[in-house]
Order: structure tokens, then C-alpha cells, then sequence
């Protein structure tokens, strides 16, 4: 099967292609880089020995993806593509709409008019909002508290309705919880820019003695120590539930891929001090506006319908995070490669 993968050079998708790559799909990536590298291109090669089919291409470009349709001729899409910071969502909603909800639009089109019938979508377990109680099943009230999370509702709701008039055949909408962790060689891993967003990298560099201390944000909160409880998933385990969910898709599906544990910052910060040999310095600060207590995943109708379970614990995530966090301080930054 041939697999076209927007955003497959960003942090899940690079390693979704491995997992594809090595159950032997044939994989396109379409990639605008805007928050990726072209060097993860090479690293993919390193890893399954073989070159990985790319267009650097806007999802908003008709253009550019009815060409790579025509030539690529894939079976699916999994669709990765999007603006992701929360914060960042805030202060320029437009840009998330456009970006997420525009580009999307313009996907579906291009795949209705090629025939293609099949997509994976990534959403977030931020579709939820407050929880009313934990863990969460796909059933729960839906109400993302930010644009964001609005434009990953508003996508499952428009794929929802291209599902219904049959413009797409099988769609199948993945909540993911919170994704950790790196490929087991450290080869690829996520590197934000800048200061971290979210808690692992930021750790990670704490742990590396590139940052001073992490700010935690609240220990108030109604959790076993007071600091928030989050859902963290390993990104191979990521990975191997998109596999079941192509093999798996019919018709229209939404799954919660998560673990169904859920760990506190203070867990977090021990786990990575325990994985690196350093310490990690923190200091107790205000809550973050927006953050939730807890959000942890039911992950049953996943394991029941896609016979996916999340394998990977909690010393896998930050050992893997670790490795790739001190074999690549700068991220990609620094490495010649081929493409370029
Ligand atoms: P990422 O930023 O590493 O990857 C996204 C990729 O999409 C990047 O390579 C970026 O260059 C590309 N991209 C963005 N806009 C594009 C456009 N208009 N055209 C073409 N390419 C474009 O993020 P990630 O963590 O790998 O997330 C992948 C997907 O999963 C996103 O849709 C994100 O919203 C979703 N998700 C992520 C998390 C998380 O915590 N990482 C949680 C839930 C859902
Ligand atoms: N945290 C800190 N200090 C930091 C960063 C985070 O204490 O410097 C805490 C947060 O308060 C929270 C936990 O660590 O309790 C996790 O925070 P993250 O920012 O890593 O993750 P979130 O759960 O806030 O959100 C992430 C993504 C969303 C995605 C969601 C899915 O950022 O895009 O997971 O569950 F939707």
C-alpha cells in the first residue's frame, strides 16, 4: 500500500514512517518544514535503510497536492499536518484556523478529486477540555478550551460530514494523549525551538544542563501530590496504532491512544533524573491559564476494535527521550546531509 504522509517530517510523523517504512509501505511525505527539518529525511534512510519519497508542499496548495496525488497514486493518507502550540494558538487564532482548518479543507478536496478514501487524522485528547471525571472513553463531552483544540474539533467534525455524503469512505479520527520519547536509535526525536512548550523536552533540557530549572506549573492541583497528571504515550507506541488503524479502517472511527496511566510532573522529573544519572532542578510556580488537574485515557475500545495496546512505560519513554536529548543537543541543527 502506498501511504502519503502530511507532516512526516515533524515529531510523530517521522516516526510513524519508520513503522510504515519497516512493515514495507511504500511512503510519500508531503512536508512545508515549517516546524521541521529536511535532515530528518536522511535519518529515516539511516534507520530503514531506505530513501523516503518527499515533497516540501503546503497543505493549502491545490496545485502541489493534485501534482503529488497524480504521481504518487497513494491508497491513504495520514494527516499529520498542522500548527500545534497552544499558547501560540491564542495570540494568532487566524493562523491555526487557516493553517489546520483551510489546509484541510483543501487535502479533502485534492483526495476526493483523486479518489482517494481513506485517512488517518491526528487529533488530541485536548478535544475533551475539563474532563468531567478520569479516565477518559471516546464517549466523554467534547470542549476544547482554546483555538486549538477548536480547530482539531472542528476538522473531526468536517471529516465527520465528508464521511456522511460519502466523500471519504473510512475515516478513522486518533485522540492521542500526551506523546513522548524518541526512536530507540536517537536518531529522530522532537526538538522545539526555542524554550519548550511542553514538560519532556523541557526536562530533557534541564536534565542536560542546557536549561536551569523547570518551572512547574501548579502543585495545587486535587492530584496524589498536587501537580498535573498527564496521559503520556510513547511515540512508537504512537506509531504502531496508526499501523492498526489503517490495516483496520471501515467507515468512520474515532480512538483514544493513550496508556491509560497516568503520571504527575513530580513522577516526570524522578523518571528523568533516574534515566539520565542528573539531577533536575524545578521550582514550584503559578498554574499555567488553561491547564487541567488531570487527563489520563480509557484506552479499551482501542485495544478491543484496532487490537492496539500501548506497550512502552514510562522508563522506556524518558531512557529514548534521554538518548536522543544528549546525542542531539541542537536537534537536526549541525548535520550535513544529501538533500541540501
Ligand atoms: P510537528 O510540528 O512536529 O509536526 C507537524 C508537521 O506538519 C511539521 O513537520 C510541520 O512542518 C508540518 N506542517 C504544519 N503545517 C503544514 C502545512 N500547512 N502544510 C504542510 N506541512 C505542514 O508536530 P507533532 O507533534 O508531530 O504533531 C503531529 C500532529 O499530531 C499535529 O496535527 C498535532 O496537532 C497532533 N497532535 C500532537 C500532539 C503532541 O503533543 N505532539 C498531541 C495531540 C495531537
Ligand atoms: N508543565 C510544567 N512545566 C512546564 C511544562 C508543563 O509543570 O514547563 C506541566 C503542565 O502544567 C501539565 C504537564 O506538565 O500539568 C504537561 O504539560 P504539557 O505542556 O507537556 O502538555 P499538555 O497536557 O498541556 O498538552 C499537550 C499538548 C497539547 C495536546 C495535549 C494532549 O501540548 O497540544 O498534550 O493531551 F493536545
Amino acid at each position: 500500500m502506498k501511504i502519503l504522509v502530511t507532516g512526516g517530517t515533524g515529531y510523530i510523523g517521522s516516526h510513524t514512517c519508520v513503522a510504515l517504512i519497516e512493515d514495507n509501505y511504500e511512503v510519500l511525505i508531503l512536508d512545508n518544514l515549517s516546524n521541521s527539518s529536511q535532515r530528518v529525511l536522511n535519518r529515516l534512510k539511516t534507520i530503514t535503510g531506505k530513501p523516503v519519497d518527499f515533497e516540501k508542499a503546503d497543505i493549502r496548495d491545490r496545485a502541489a497536492l493534485d501534482r503529488t496525488f497524480s504521481r504518487f497514486k497513494p491508497d491513504a493518507v495520514i494527516h499529520f499536518a498542522g500548527l500545534k502550540a497552544v499558547g501560540e494558538s491564542v495570540s494568532v487564532p487566524l493562523r491555526y484556523y487557516d493553517n489546520n482548518v483551510t489546509g484541510t479543507i483543501t487535502l479533502l478536496a485534492a483526495m476526493a478529486a483523486a479518489g482517494v478514501g481513506t485517512m488517518v487524522f491526528s487529533s488530541s485528547a485536548t478535544v475533551y477540555g475539563d474532563p468531567p471525571s478520569n479516565p477518559i472513553r471516546e464517549d466523554f463531552p467534547i470542549g476544547p478550551t482554546n483555538p486549538y483544540g477548536r480547530t482539531k474539533l472542528i476538522i473531526e467534525q468536517i471529516l465527520s460530514d465528508c464521511h456522511a455524503a460519502d466523500i471519504i469512505s473510512h475515516i478513522t479520527l486518533l485522540r492521542y494523549f500526551n506523546p513522548v520519547g524518541a526512536h530507540p536509535s536517537g536518531l529522530i526525536g522532537e526538538h522545539p525551538s526555542g524554550i519548550p512548550n511542553n514538560l519532556t523536552p523541557y526536562i530533557a533540557r534541564v536534565a542536560a544542563g542546557r536549561l536551569e530549572e523547570l518551572p512547574v506549573f501548579g502543585d495545587d492541583y486535587d492530584t496524589r501530590d498536587g501537580t498535573g497528571v498527564r496521559d503520556y504515550i510513547h511515540v512508537m507506541d504512537l506509531a504502531a496504532g496508526h499501523l492498526k488503524a489503517l490495516e483496520t479502517a471501515r467507515g468512520l472511527s474515532v480512538y483514544n491512544l493513550g496508556t491509560g496511566t497516568g503520571y504527575s510532573v513530580l513522577e516526570m522529573i524522578r523518571a528523568f533524573e533516574k534515566a539520565s544519572g542528573n539531577p533536575v532542578s524545578y521550582r514550584i510556580c503559578p498554574r499555567r491559564p488553561g491547564d487541567i488537574a488531570e487527563c489520563y485515557a480509557d484506552p479499551s475500545r482501542a485495544e478491543k476494535e484496532l487490537g492496539w495496546k500501548a506497550v512502552l512505560g514510562i522508563d522506556d519513554m524518558t531512557r529514548d527521550a534521554w538518548r536522543w536529548q544528549s546525542a542531539n543537543p541542537e536537534g537536526y541543527q549541525g548535520e550535513k546531509h544529501q538533500y541540501e
